[in-house]
């Protein structure tokens, strides 16, 4: 099938300008052809890492629950089934009880394979026991750990021949599992922050924070205060920490780490959104933001959405109020804030890492 030439015209919606980068992989291309060719279809499924609604347009008229990890992924589905005129799908979170349950998944793997078992922990408790799961992949991101997961929750497990180098994992026959945790803990400045499998840094505080916290310039009239990519909130908190008066706001885009950051920061003060946009926000809102911004989305690099961004930072910056950052050195954004705030300072660097200060 030429997807390209079919009915839905499958667009990104994300920050990114770049415009060779598709909506869909072929790991979907390969879920939607399977699923074309059951002979019985399923009376309800369940699709996992639909990141811009290719398998939600395609499979709409089965009436699928899908299951959203971003809100990035979740405006992409909307805006697609809009601009094709299909009725709004079910849309459910990674945690939540589902409404009905699933005799079939479809799941594009994830690059967090924490995130993967997530998925299937979920999948395994709101099913039914013929539960069928196919999952697909690049065929190069495969790792062991990836069937040693699928194991944990099938008795068996097939793999499929590889088209255009992805590769399907057919689950069927369910275990009799019981519920895991789904939360790991890591320990920093005497504190134990939670976070839900799949978010950002889940073993230990990620090297770059360590080192923004290390260097991070906070002034006693900080009053308003927003940590942007907030991850399970370690940054946002240890500022709460040092100013408990501020108004601290904390945005990430993904479900799950909002999800706990509402777990480490709470507060009267402290103001948690899902989203993955600054327009949520008022022209100069905030004395200072702090990000360690993301650059990786799954499997690709992609530093135009921290360029977005960083815009997006300057108009809610009061005058004078500043933008702090650690990045990869190698991203080299110097070259993209100096064009956008009166100042850019270097405040801490090391081989790997660099700390900008920059104001408005
Ligand atoms: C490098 S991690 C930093 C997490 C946390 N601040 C820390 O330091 O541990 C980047 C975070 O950006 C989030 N993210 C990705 N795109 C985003 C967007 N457009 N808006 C807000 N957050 C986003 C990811 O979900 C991830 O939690």
């Amino acid at each position: 099938m030429n997807f390209e030439e079919k009915k839905y015209q499958i667009k990104r919606y994300d920050l990114s300008e770049d415009k060779s980068l598709k909506a869909w992989s072929a790991a979907d291309e390969y879920l939607l052809q399977e699923f074309t060719d059951l002979e019985k279809k399923p009376n309800h499924l369940g699709i996992y890492g639909d990141r811009f609604g290719f398998l939600g347009c395609y499979l709409h008229s089965f009436n699928p629950t899908v299951v959203f990890t971003q809100k990035s992924q979740q405006k992409a589905i909307d805006a697609n089934l809009k601009a094709h005129n299909i009725p709004m799908l079910n849309f459910s979170d990674p945690l939540s009880p589902l409404e009905n349950e699933m005799d079939f998944a479809l799941v594009n793997v994830p690059k967090s394979l924490e995130l993967f078992q997530l998925f299937l922990e979920q999948i395994a408790g709101n099913s039914s026991e013929d539960i069928t799961v196919i999952c697909a992949f690049m065929t190069r991101h495969f790792s062991p750990k990836l069937l040693q997961i699928a194991q944990e929750y099938f008795d068996v497990t097939e793999q499929s021949r590889a088209v255009k180098k992805a590769r399907l994992l057919v689950l069927t026959k369910k275990k009799n599992i019981v519920k895991k945790e789904l939360i790991t803990s890591l320990n920093y400045n005497n504190q134990d922050y939670k976070q839900y499998w799949g978010v950002f840094s889940a073993q230990h505080i990620d090297y770059a924070t360590q080192f923004f916290l290390d260097h991070l310039e906070i002034d006693d009239t900080d009053r308003c205060i927003l940590d942007l990519a907030s991850g399970n909130g370690i940054i946002g908190n240890e500022i709460f920490k040092e100013l408990p008066d501020a108004e601290i706001h904390l945005m990430d885009d993904s479900y799950l780490a909002v999800s706990s950051a509402k777990l480490n920061v709470q507060g009267e003060n402290i103001h948690h959104h899902f989203n993955n946009e600054l327009t949520i926000f008022d022209d100069n809102a905030f004395d200072l933001i702090v990000t360690n911004p993301p650059f990786h989305f799954e499997f690709e690099i992609n530093i135009q959405i921290p360029l977005h961004l960083f815009k997006g930072c300057l108009r809610c910056l009061k005058k004078g109020g500043n933008l702090q950052l650690v990045a990869n050195k190698h991203l080299n954004y110097k070259i993209h804030l100096e064009p956008l705030f009166s100042s850019v300072e270097i405040i801490a660097e090391d081989k790997k890492y660099i700390v900008y200060k920059c104001i408005k």
